[in-house]
């Protein structure tokens, strides 16, 4: 069948007191707009074409080429808004599906279901509801006594015996194509704004309806976090912790230990292995994967992190890194950059890594700072010590080799190679390569002890 979807996402969204268009405003790290495309494309709309009006090209830019859009350059209601947007849609569609682009939860099923729905009776229209006990903000569901929905009414026309109705619609609608865009030239504006209503339509539908081809007809869910309209900065708020919860439940279901699910903020794509805890205060995002038998948190973020099993993460923050197994950071420490820990790394107490790569069994305790480093493994490094990686123009690589001992306080000036097994003494600091086995200490850093010589088989390895 010939059909094509809009999202209605021309409003500022006054509700929300912000500048930023309301589709914009995020939700566990990701857009309203971002979702609902996610959404439609689960339900087979690839393409949707989206009603664009007040920051229209912060939303094109959001969406990109992910979407057609059409602009409403003023806001005259959802039944302009439908209208502008079916008038750029192709004469031959026959089936249109129209949501609001701020109820960012919906589920591509539940739009699958309403498809489907629509198939088989042939509806003209098939309405999305639900029944909420606070039903604020949402325009009602008003139907016959066969129990067919046979009008939706906003919330400022209701009459008193109407506002004990507690079906709501949820902005999300299946049209028969050619219906729709007969109805919308019908469309009456609404004092006081002066605009038109989409949901007028469905009266339109549901009058003079054939038997064999009912009107209206509706997908009606129950409640949850997927009904959930933002309008406003507190619904924004609640949608967030719905998602939030539901995730938090996700992977408690899986055995993951969470300790506190209300300061615990994970994002729907992470994944966690079982028998991991998570400590309160702990935020966990992107593209994170965290293995067996690891403690994060308390007051743990990580953003894009692959975490072996085993490993240690408090009051820390590891961005776009890899920890190998038996990994311990913290507290306050910072792991970035594409950096990669070796198995049984322990990172202490304000010390930073970025982009650099440690082997097993690295040993940084405190204050220091590890830039630019490709680093072997059982290294030892001295509290303070500091990776001069940066000459103002330029990064630059330093190289520790294994079994490396670098004392405290050390500035190692890059580019340089502390060798196999070399140590350096407390204070120095490094401006040239030191030999394997050997120890250098002051400023600028002597030779004090050399290394064994080399056999000639390491010398022929060194050289290269
Ligand atoms: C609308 C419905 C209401 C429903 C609720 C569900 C109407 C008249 N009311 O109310 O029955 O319960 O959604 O969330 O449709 N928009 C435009 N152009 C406009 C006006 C709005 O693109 O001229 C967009 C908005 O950006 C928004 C969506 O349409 O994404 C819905 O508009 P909004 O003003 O939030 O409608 P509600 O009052 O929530
Ligand atoms: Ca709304």
């Amino acid at each position: 069948m010939n059909e094509a979807a809009l999202v209605l996402a021309a409003g500022k969204g006054t509700r929300m007191r912000s500048r930023l268009p309301k589709v914009l405003h995020r939700l566990a790290g990701t857009t309203m707009l971002a979702r609902v495309l996610r959404a439609l494309d689960g339900a087979g709309f690839a393409r949707p074409t989206i009603i664009v009006g007040y920051g229209a090209e912060l939303v094109r830019h959001e969406a990109g080429e992910s979407a057609l859009y059409v602009v409403q350059d003023r806001q005259l209601g959802t039944g302009h808004a439908v209208r502008i947007g079916m008038d750029s849609l192709p004469a031959e569609v026959q089936r249109v599906l129209v949501v609001n682009g701020d109820e960012p939860l919906l589920p591509s099923e539940t739009l699958r279901q309403m498809l489907d729905l629509q198939q088989q009776t042939g509806a003209r229209v098939v309405l999305l509801t639900t029944h909420l006990a606070n039903t604020r903000g949402f325009g009602r569901v008003i139907r016959n006594q066969g129990g067919e929905p046979v009008a939706l009414m906003q919330e400022s026309d209701l009459s008193a015996e109407q506002q004990t109705i507690d079906e709501v619609n949820l902005g999300a609608y299946v049209f028969d194509a050619p219906f729709l865009r007969a109805c919308l030239a019908q469309l009456q504006p609404h004092p006081p704004k002066g605009e038109y209503y989409v949901t007028d339509v469905v009266a339109m539908a549901a009058e003079g309806a054939e038997i064999e081809r009912p009107g209206t007809a509706a997908v009606t869910v129950s409640g949850g976090a997927e009904v959930l309209g933002i309008n406003d900065l507190v619904q924004l708020e609640e949608a967030t912790q719905a998602l939030y919860r539901r995730t938090n439940h996700r992977l408690m279901a899986s055995g993951v230990t969470i300790v506190n699910v209300a300061s615990t903020f994970i994002g729907e794509e992470v994944e966690i292995e079982a028998d991991t805890v998570i400590e309160p205060g702990t935020t966990i995002t992107g593209q994170t994967r965290i293995g067996r038998g690891c403690v994060i948190g308390p007051h743990a973020h990580l953003v894009d992190a692959q975490v072996g099993e085993g490993c240690r993460i408090v009051a820390s923050t590891v961005e776009d890194s890899t920890l190998e197994d038996g990994v311990a950071v913290g507290p306050y420490s910072h792991v970035r950059g594409g950096s990669h820990l070796g198995r049984g790394a322990y990172i202490g107490n304000f010390a930073e890594i970025n982009r650099s790569v440690v082997g097993s069994r690295y040993k940084m305790h405190h204050f220091s700072y590890m830039g630019d480093a490709v680093v072997g493994s059982e290294v030892n490094i001295g509290a303070g010590t500091v990776t001069c990686n940066f000459d103002g123009s330029a990064k630059h690589r330093t190289t520790i080799e294994d079994g490396a001992f670098i004392g405290s306080d050390t500035m190692l000036r890059a580019p340089v190679t502390i060798g196999k097994g070399a140590s350096t003494g407390a204070g120095s600091v490094v401006t040239r390569d030191v030999p394997p086995g050997s120890t250098v200490a002051g400023v600028p850093a002597r030779i004090m002890k050399e290394g064994p010589t080399l056999d000639n088989d390491e010398q022929l390895r060194r050289e290269g």
